[in-house]
């Protein structure tokens, strides 16, 4: 079979048998009972995936490596730059840890179905955790740690969690991150109170606790009785993930046991091209969905090693801080964001960090998360001269939608493109009517249902928003939010948001919860946020307000304190540090903002003066302020 023929084949089969092809790759999978139906959909639009199986994922991405006699290989290597620690943690270890921490957490009196948020940096503990959750049949909520207190807050009181796992601190290149401080903000914020906390003290900065409250990671693990896996269905939640949406409240997205395992088994194999035993390395966060699934879940149900990196691309110590971790633990295959490659480039143009050291194991190179620019990418080939693959995901999908599929059938890489669609996701391009459009011609990405195993199965606690926010578009489609279109060779080209959704340094951020946190305010009357070109990362957020008639401060004081107000009820991570005051908003008649027109204007792209303008002065002073700032 020739590759072209063996993309088709996969194709055809997963669109056309879909019950058998999955049900195939579910041989990887180790189930405590075998499903009565692999894709039930006798509630659309809600499909199940392995409708009554019985599974544990932990055990899937542990205990069975044990039992299988790999117990002594590597699951997990630490490298922490900010710390200057390396470690090295074997299957039976981590198992141990594992077991110890889930018992701690029973202990608590965590069971199945209970929700633990998790707000924890870059250690192996994290995963520690997440792997405990799922070995109780909890469901965990990892909180990115670059969020402040107001934002766990909303995170808690939707989950509603029983504990929370969190970190005396977190460690960012030039300060340290107090953690225990931001998470009892958190919790005197929240309407809902957990009941306890684990808390791991970390040398650099030891927390206090809160009696009765507050536990600690070792003691309690240490004091505990080890905890065996729980079975439960496959269609049961193994976790929430809260995203960025069009409003400022996130949607809690929720992953399923069964259809993940499978997935991300399947996609270990096919487009990350490793193997059992091989060194993955996506060098992402836990906090968001690469980590989930390619930094805890994927390599290690495939029974891969996956390095835990705590640092930055560059500064911790220099630009070559990932050729050396490539070299010194053997990575066979590597994932990160664009703009870590973009900062990398901006320091080392020549490459000359990445000469210094033997990558010769690396196979592949796997970028995500943004849009990735043919320079960046054109750039990392000539570097590395190994295949550079742009694909294309979300938190929502939980793997990729589009991408070339190395381990399976390689095709051509054709720069701004993430390949073709991923077997198992039928991607169209439609326009306002829901009718496809023709090749090459631009509309909305979407994905016919029903969606492979591994995707989202709904929102937490809110089938409508997730009917609301993703199926009501077009009757029998998922709305990806993107918009592109598919060429002659069906390459998928994914252009822009068709929401309120940036994407700053790879990280998805809502413009809704920045104008939300803008107009709390005194002095702020009305509030507009869009994304704005940037050379590294990719989009920043740049604010335009208008202000009130109350208003008693200078426009640089009122700058400063919205961008002091964004940080701390938003988070560092929104880069929030552009703000333009103007008289006037520019509105259609029926009293929308033109955020789409505006951001064009910022990024010197063309536009067209909408008919339904309210006034059009307002248009040309918002040009004139843009161009002067
Ligand atoms: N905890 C607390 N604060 C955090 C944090 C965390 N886990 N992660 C980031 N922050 C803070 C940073 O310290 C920074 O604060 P500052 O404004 O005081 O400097 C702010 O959030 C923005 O951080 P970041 O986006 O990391 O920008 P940067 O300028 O420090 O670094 C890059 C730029 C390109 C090196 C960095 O953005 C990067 O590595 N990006 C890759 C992103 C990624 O992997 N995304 C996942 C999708 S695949
Ligand atoms: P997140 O849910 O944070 O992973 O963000 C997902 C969004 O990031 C997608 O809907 C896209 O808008 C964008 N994105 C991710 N990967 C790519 C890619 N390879 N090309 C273009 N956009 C991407």
């Amino acid at each position: 079979m020739s590759k072209c023929q063996t993309y088709q084949a996969m194709v055809e089969q997963a669109s056309n048998q879909p019950e058998q092809y999955w049900g195939h790759a579910a041989e990887n999978i180790s189930w405590i009972k075998p499903a009565d139906k692999v894709l039930d959909d006798s509630d659309k639009p809600f499909y199940k995936w392995f409708k009554g199986a019985q599974l544990n994922t932990c055990f899937n991405a542990v205990d069975r490596h044990v039992l299988d006699g790999y117990g002594e290989q590597t699951a997990i290597i630490y490298d922490s730059p900010v710390t200057n620690v390396k470690q090295k943690i074997s299957f039976s270890e981590l198992q141990s840890q594992i077991e110890q921490l889930a018992g701690a957490m029973a202990a608590v009196g965590v069971t199945k179905g209970d929700r633990v948020v998790i707000y924890m940096p870059m250690v192996p503990q994290t995963l520690v955790g997440m792997l405990a959750c799922a070995r109780l049949g909890a469901i965990h909520s990892v909180v990115f740690g670059g969020f402040a207190a107001p934002e766990l807050a909303t995170r808690i009181d939707d989950a509603k969690p029983k504990l929370v796992l969190s970190a005396s601190c977190g460690i960012e290149p030039n300060r340290l991150i107090a953690y225990k401080p931001l998470l009892d903000e958190a919790i005197e914020l929240s309407q809902h109170k957990p009941d306890h906390t684990i808390i791991l003290q970390r040398e650099q900065l030891v927390a206090s606790l809160v009696p009765g409250r507050d536990l600690d990671w070792v003691s309690a693990a240490s004091q505990a009785q080890p905890h065996d896996c729980v079975a439960v269905e496959a269609t049961d939640p193994l976790y929430i993930l809260y995203t960025s949406g069009t409003t400022g409240q996130p949607k809690g997205v929720v992953r399923d046991n069964g259809g993940h395992a499978v997935a991300l088994a399947w996609s270990m194999e096919n487009v990350y091209n490793v193997k059992p035993g091989d060194v993955f390395w996506a060098a992402s966060d836990v906090g968001w969905v690469v980590g989930h699934s390619y930094i805890c879940y994927g390599p290690l149900i495939n029974r891969c090693t996956t390095v835990v990196f705590e640092g930055k691309p560059i500064g911790t110590p220099d630009a070559g801080t990932f050729w050396r971790v490539i070299n010194e633990y053997q990575v066979k295959s590597f994932f990160t964001a664009p703009t870590a490659f973009r900062a990398i480039r901006g320091c080392d143009p020549d490459g000359d960090f990445i000469k210094k050291y033997d990558i010769s194991c690396l196979n592949a190179l796997y970028l995500a998360g943004e849009r990735c620019d043919p320079a960046t990418l054109h750039w990392a080939q000539e570097q590395l001269n190994i295949p550079v693959v742009d694909h294309w995901w979300q938190t929502e999908t939980g793997w990729p939608m589009a991408s070339n599929l190395l381990g399976a059938a390689p095709c051509d890489i054709k720069a701004g493109s993430p390949a073709r669609a991923v077997p198992g996701y039928d991607i169209q391009i439609l326009n306002a009517e829901g009718e496809q459009v023709a090749k090459g011609e631009s509309g909305m990405i979407m994905a016919k249902l029903p969606l492979p195993p591994g995707t989202l199965s709904t929102l937490w606690q809110n089938d409508q928003r997730y009917v609301d926010a993703y199926l009501s578009q077009v009757d029998g489609y998922y709305l990806t939010g993107d918009a592109g279109y598919l060429d002659e060779d069906d390459y998928l080209w994914v252009m822009n948001r068709i929401d309120d959704v940036i994407n700053v340094a790879g990280h998805r951020l809502s413009t809704g919860r920045i104008e939300e946190v803008l107009c709390e305010h005194d002095s702020v009357a009305e509030a507009a946020v869009i994304g704005v070109n940037d050379e590294l990362k990719g989009e920043l957020p740049l604010g335009l307000v208008v202000l009130s008639s109350a208003n008693r401060l200078g426009d640089a004081e009122v700058e400063k304190e919205l961008i002091s107000q964004v940080r701390e009820h938003i988070g560092a991570v929104a880069a929030f540090r552009r703000i333009l005051v103007v008289d006037k908003l520019p509105k259609t008649r029926s009293g929308k903002i033109l955020r789409a027109t505006m951001k064009k204007i910022a990024n010197g792209e063309k536009y067209v003066v909408p008919a339904t303008i309210e006034d059009d002065t307002v248009l040309e002073m918002i040009t004139q302020s843009l161009a002067a700032s």
